[in-house]
C-alpha cells in the first residue's frame, strides 16, 4: 500500500511555502513525536499504573487525571526539547511556561496552547480521548513575551490540531491550507496520511449535546433540541442524539459525518464549559477549514478577544446549515 507519513506530508508542503525556514515544520513533526509517545501510554493504561486521579485539583477545579498530568509532560518537554516554542499555555498549568527572556535567549517564536489530555472522564472507562494543540506566532520579533503575544484571537492562528486516540489514533491538522488526517500505522511507529483535504457535509443528521443539561439550556437550545427531537429530516428519519463527553471524539464524528456539537452557556456555566484558547478555537479552525461553522450561537469563535488564558466560552459547531439554523434561534429568541 503506497504510504505518505507526516513528515513526508509537511516537507512536501514546506516546499510550497520557499520563504518558510521550517520552524512550524519542525514544530508540527515534534507534536507528532509526543503523540505517539502519549498514545503508546493509552493503550496500556489499564496495564500501567496510570489509571485514576493523580490526586491534586487543577485550576478548572477538576480532579487531575495521572493521564492529564503524563500526557501534559510529555507534551511540554517535546515541545520544549524541540526549540520552536517560546511559551506554550496548557489546561493543567495555571500560568503559561515561558521560555522568552529579556536577552532574547529563546529561539522560539511560536505559542502553542493546548489540551494535553481532552475527555478525561472517559480514561478509565476506556472510551475515546483526544489532545487538542493551537499554534500562534509571536506577534513581538525578540525579548519578553507581553499579553499581546499570548492572549491572541483565533483567527491568528497558524496552525491547529487533535490526535484523538481511538479504535485507531489519528492525528488532524490545519495550517489554513485545508485538514488532513493521519492514522498511526504501529507496524512502522508512523503517523500515515489517510484522509486527505477532510471535508464536513453542510447538513447533518446527528446532534451532539449533553442533554442532562436541558433545563439549564438558554431558550435557543431547547427550542433547537426541542426541532430535533420532534421533527423528522428531510429524508423523513429521524435525527440521532450522540454525545461521548470527550470535545475530540465527538468534532471528529461530526466532521466526517456531519452534524452539530453544542455545548452552550447555562446556569451552572454561565460562558458555557469549553475553553476559547485550547478547545474551542483550535476546534473552530479545523471546523471553518473544512467547510463548517464556529460560533457562540451569536459571535464567531474565531473572533474573540480573550481576556484571559483559562476563559470559557458557549460552543455552537458543525455543519454550517445546522450552526446557521441555531443562530436564527438565538437572533429571534434573544
Ligand atoms: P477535559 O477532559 O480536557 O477537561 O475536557 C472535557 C470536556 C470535553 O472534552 C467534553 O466535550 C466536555 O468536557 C464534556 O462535558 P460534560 O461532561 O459536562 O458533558
Ligand atoms: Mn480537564
Ligand atoms: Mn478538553
Ligand atoms: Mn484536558
Amino acid at each position: 500500500m503506497e504510504y505518505k507519513t507526516l513528515g513526508q506530508f509537511i516537507i512536501e508542503k514546506q516546499a510550497e511555502f520557499p520563504f518558510a525556514k521550517g520552524e512550524l515544520s519542525r514544530l508540527l513533526r515534534d507534536i507528532g513525536i509526543a503523540a505517539k509517545v502519549v498514545n503508546r501510554e493509552v493503550n496500556k493504561a489499564g496495564l500501567a499504573e496510570i489509571l485514576g486521579s493523580f490526586g491534586q485539583v487543577n485550576v478548572q477545579g477538576e480532579e487531575q487525571q495521572k493521564l492529564d498530568v503524563l500526557a501534559d509532560r510529555e507534551f511540554i518537554s517535546a515541545l520544549q526539547r524541540g526549540g520552536e516554542c517560546c511559551y506554550i499555555a496548557s489546561e493543567e498549568h495555571e500560568e503559561g511556561l515561558d521560555f522568552s527572556s529579556s536577552e532574547g535567549s529563546s529561539e522560539g517564536k511560536y505559542i502553542v496552547c493546548i489540551d494535553p489530555l481532552d475527555g478525561s472522564s472517559n480514561i478509565d472507562v476506556n472510551i475515546s480521548i483526544g489532545t487538542i494543540f493551537s499554534i500562534y506566532r509571536r506577534k513581538s520579533s525578540s525579548g519578553r513575551l507581553s499579553e499581546q503575544d499570548i492572549l491572541q484571537q483565533g483567527i491568528n492562528q497558524v496552525a491547529a490540531g487533535y490526535i484523538l486516540y481511538g479504535s485507531s489514533t489519528m492525528l488532524v491538522y490545519t495550517t489554513g491550507h485545508g485538514v488532513n488526517g493521519f492514522t498511526l500505522d504501529p507496524s512502522i511507529g508512523e503517523f500515515c496520511l489517510s484522509h486527505p483535504t477532510m471535508r464536513i457535509p453542510e447538513n447533518g443528521n446527528t446532534y451532539s449535546i449533553n442533554q442532562g443539561n436541558f433545563v439549564n439550556f438558554p431558550p435557543a437550545i431547547k427550542e433547537y433540541v426541542k426541532r430535533c427531537q420532534e421533527e423528522n429530516l428531510p429524508t423523513g428519519r429521524p435525527y440521532s442524539l450522540r454525545y461521548i463527553g470527550s470535545l475530540v471524539a465527538d468534532l471528529h464524528r461530526t466532521m466526517l459525518k456531519g452534524g452539530i456539537f453544542m455545548y452552550p452557556e447555562s446556569v451552572r456555566h454561565r460562558n458555557g464549559k469549553l475553553r476559547l484558547m485550547y478547545e474551542c478555537n483550535p476546534m473552530a479552525f479545523i471546523l471553518e477549514q473544512a467547510g463548517g461553522k464556529a460560533s457562540t450561537g451569536k459571535d464567531r469563535i474565531l473572533e474573540i478577544h480573550p481576556k484571559e488564558l483559562h476563559q470559557r466560552t458557549p460552543l455552537v459547531i458543525g455543519s454550517t446549515l445546522m450552526v446557521d439554523m441555531v443562530e436564527k434561534l438565538y437572533a429571534d429568541m434573544d
